[in-house]
């Protein structure tokens, strides 16, 4: 639903889709000229005729008449797809533990109790079942500004013909979102830095264990560790990760020091928490 909130659901009642409808046409991810040109691609794909199956004969029609219905359909169909039990499997070793079917090691359990008590990460990162025993999300769907620095690494900043700012160029996150949208000034400025809080499940998946993932909007982090780090120092004087003070926050306004800057964790209770992020991965075989 992006980052900024800016997949509402306002206009196709369903944020998932408005949020599929978008990277195929944005320049800087898919780049495709327009909507046609992706349903074009979709009627010379091998699982055309499943668009059919589920749609209607003849409702893969990229004509002008067409498209924009049918451009709607694609997004709805991936929507659907991520809603199936294929993306959410909820068969990670902490949903088989709520199940009473995996017993988490000392340090997995420790980390879990951190994580839903000193550490504070359960108030915005939800770890436990819905009223309906739904699987816990790790999100509580609302927005935060942690303080994450900007990140030099971002390509966006020299892509100067998508980024008229260059190297000024600043993420506001869903206070720059509703000022697009036209919210006045008292409505965005509150939001501005915020962005949504991601779930934590499949935090730790990744192709291969050498692999690096970048965590955060803008990707700053590269490690759970250094993130967690973040979490317990970044108001601590003198904290560092790799030798380097935490640079200021992208966006000043609005950070959350209530829950979040100087949680007093040990070195120890730092790598519990890792530990225990570990066990959201899905794929899990209980034994
Ligand atoms: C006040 C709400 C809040 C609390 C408390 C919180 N988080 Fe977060 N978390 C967020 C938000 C918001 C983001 C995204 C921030 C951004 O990128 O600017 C995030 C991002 C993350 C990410 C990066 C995920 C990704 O896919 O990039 C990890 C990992 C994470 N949090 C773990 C934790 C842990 C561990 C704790 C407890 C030590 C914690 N969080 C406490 C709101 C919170």
């Amino acid at each position: 639903m992006f980052w900024d909130g800016r997949a509402t659901g306002a206009r196709l009642g369903d944020p998932l889709a408005e949020q599929a409808g978008g990277p195929f046409l944005n320049p800087l991810e898919q780049n495709n000229p327009s909507p046609t040109d992706v349903c074009v691609k979709v009627q010379a794909s091998k699982y055309a005729k499943l668009f059919e199956q589920v749609w209607g004969k003849n409702s893969l029609d990229c004509s002008a008449a067409k498209i924009d219905q049918t451009y709607e359909r694609i997004a709805r169909s991936i929507a659907a797809y991520e809603r199936s039990d294929e993306v959410t499997a909820f068969t990670s070793k902490y949903d088989y533990y709520l199940k009473g079917k995996a017993k988490l090691t000392q340090q997995e359990n420790r980390g879990r109790l951190l994580f839903e008590g000193k550490a504070k990460c359960a108030n915005c990162h939800t770890s436990q079942p819905g009223p309906q025993g739904q699987p816990p999300q790790f999100t509580d769907y609302s927005y935060d500004n942690l303080g994450v620095p900007r990140n030099p690494a971002n390509p966006f900043y020299y892509q100067t013909d998508w980024n008229p700012d260059g190297l000024t160029w600043v993420d506001t996150g869903l206070g720059g979102y509703l000022k697009s949208a036209g919210y006045d000034a008292q409505v965005y400025e509150l939001e501005l830095g915020k962005h949504k809080v991601p779930t934590l499940r499949n935090v730790d998946l990744r192709p291969s264990p050498d692999f690096v993932k970048a965590y955060g909007h803008n990707g700053y982090f590269k490690s759970l560790e250094e993130i967690v780090h973040f979490y317990n120092t970044r108001d601590l004087p003198g904290a560092r990760w790799l030798g380097i003070p935490w640079p200021p926050a992208e966006v000043s306004a609005n950070v959350n020091t209530a829950e979040v800057g100087n949680l007093g964790l040990t070195a120890d209770e730092e790598s519990a928490i890792v530990a225990f992020l570990r066990t959201l991965t899905d794929g899990y075989k209980p034994k």
